[in-house]
């Protein structure tokens, strides 16, 4: 009999979970404790903007005309464990507040919900980012409290997914990482993993503390890729170089690549800063510190890019933001997301309204969210909307809509025809032949 999987947590990471497994051909019950959240789900609509993540819903939640059925949801614990043979823990791992270090208080509490009421042989497998060691005081955990003890086992297996291509990443995972104590749990997941693997997903068996540092790990690799051209475009600036090319040229060579170096206002989101910090604090606990004090310069350079898109901006304006109108576009921390958590797009906006600029913001998904953490902002309904009268436009979030934007048309509501591309991402000679002073981050005389 095919195994019945569970999912606690319905977030990007558990609601995209739920639906892939459920398009894996597995029966999934998902939980979460936020009641409003599991009505959308219910009714086949999704909390976020992530693209293509309804549609597999809705091919699946039962009570959907035409859907298999095959997922459920719920926020009863007893229900969970009676129907799962796996339960997978997404809970999110915030920041602490005030403090480097992650914020386990979710997946304490969902693991001291489920235990209780695990009576029989299950594979907990824990999803979310933790602080490495967390898996193995989990396990004893849950060998304590569950009376099914040492039969209710737990496993690692972090998850690797992008927003904005989180259906794609979690149906076609480019690796399959799990930490593990038996064979059994290594079988298990073989099962649930069969269809990617067979697709040719590499699946690597560790013990605990590698899955969970696998994940840190790539995290912070990738922070630092980010940092380190960001950091090239710091010399470029001062050198009178073209990071772009710099960045082109050097992703010739295999060994570096080119993905991951565009260079701009720096990485944001709900994953790499606070990922990298969490690291830090933890490597500190365990007296490590010194292997990780790069990731503080990682993290500084990174800060540091939003202050550096203000002063040009400041600069551009003849070095006062008092009674200028600035547009910025783009609000969410990356394209094809909803996202605004520490978004590089809405740090600049805020800190040019402070020092009294009038900002007009749009995005294409992030307004919402962008209106509840701002609400000072001022906000328009379209990129024309935003730029109508401004003094200098500012690019944030590489959105496909703003690079095929008409610079001719917003020249023409434009007050100044000043462009600032803080995300490298758009055509200097497009913008330029329309009559606008286009200026990029680590590219002054490009
Ligand atoms: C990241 C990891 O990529 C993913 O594997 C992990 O599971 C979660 O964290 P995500 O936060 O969705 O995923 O975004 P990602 O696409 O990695 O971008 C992160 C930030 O870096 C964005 O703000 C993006 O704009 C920025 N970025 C990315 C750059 O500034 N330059 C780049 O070259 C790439």
């Amino acid at each position: 009999m095919s195994l019945k999987i569970t999912v606690i947590g319905t977030g990007y990471l558990g609601a995209t979970h739920a639906a892939a497994m459920a398009e894996l051909g597995f029966e999934v019950l998902a939980l979460d404790i936020v009641p409003e959240k599991i009505d959308l789900l219910r009714r086949g609509e999704v909390p976020m903007y992530e693209p293509g993540l309804r549609e597999l819903l809705r091919r699946h939640v039962a009570g959907i005309e035409g859907a298999t059925g095959r997922l459920r949801f719920t926020m009863d614990w007893a229900e969970v464990a009676e129907f799962g043979d796996v339960h997978f823990v997404c809970v999110n791992t915030p920041q602490k507040y005030g403090e480097y270090a992650a914020d386990m208080s979710y997946v304490d509490a969902a693991v001291a919900s489920l235990a209780p009421h695990l009576t029989r042989p299950v594979l907990v497998v824990g999803k979310s980012t933790v602080p490495v060691g967390s898996a193995e005081r989990l396990a004893a955990y849950l060998a304590e409290h569950a009376p099914a003890g040492a039969d209710a086992e737990l496993a690692w297996n972090p998850e690797f997914l992008r927003e904005g291509f989180a259906v794609e990443d979690t149906l076609h995972p480019d690796r399959i990482v799990v930490g593990v104590r038996s064979e059994r749990a290594e079988k298990v997941l073989r099962e649930v993993y069969a269809t990617p693997v067979g697709e040719g997903s590499p699946f690597v068996v560790t013990d605990f503390p590698t899955a969970e540092l696998v994940k840190t790990a790539a995290n912070s690799f990738l922070a630092t890729k980010i940092s380190f051209i960001n950091a090239m475009a710091e010399v470029c600036e001062a050198a009178g170089g073209d990071v772009a090319r710099l960045a082109e040229a050097i992703g010739h060579d295999d060994r570096i690549g080119r993905k991951y170096l565009r260079a701009g206002i720096g990485f944001g989101g709900g994953c790499l800063p606070k990922d990298i910090r969490a690291f830090m604090a933890r490597a500190g606990e365990l007296g490590a510190d010194q292997a990780l004090t790069f990731l503080r310069e990682i993290d500084s350079i990174n800060m540091r890019r939003r202050g550096q898109m203000v002063e040009m901006a400041r600069e551009t304006l003849g070095g006062s933001f008092l009674g200028r109108r600035v547009a910025v576009l783009g609000a969410a921390f990356k394209p094809d997301s909803d996202d605004v958590r520490d978004s590089p797009a809405l740090n600049v906006a805020g800190q040019i309204h402070l020092q009294g600029g009038q900002v007009t913001v749009y995005d294409p998904k992030g307004m919402d969210n962008a209106r509840r953490l701002f609400p000072t902002l001022g906000y328009a309904d379209s990129a024309l909307g935003a730029v109508r009268g401004a003094d200098v436009v500012l690019h944030l979030t590489e959105w496909r809509e703003f690079r095929e934007l008409d610079p001719a048309a917003l020249g023409e509501v434009a007050s100044t025809r000043v462009l600032l591309d803080g995300r490298n991402a758009l055509d200097p000679q497009v913008w330029r032949r329309a009559g606008w002073t286009y200026r990029a981050m680590g590219r002054p005389t490009a």
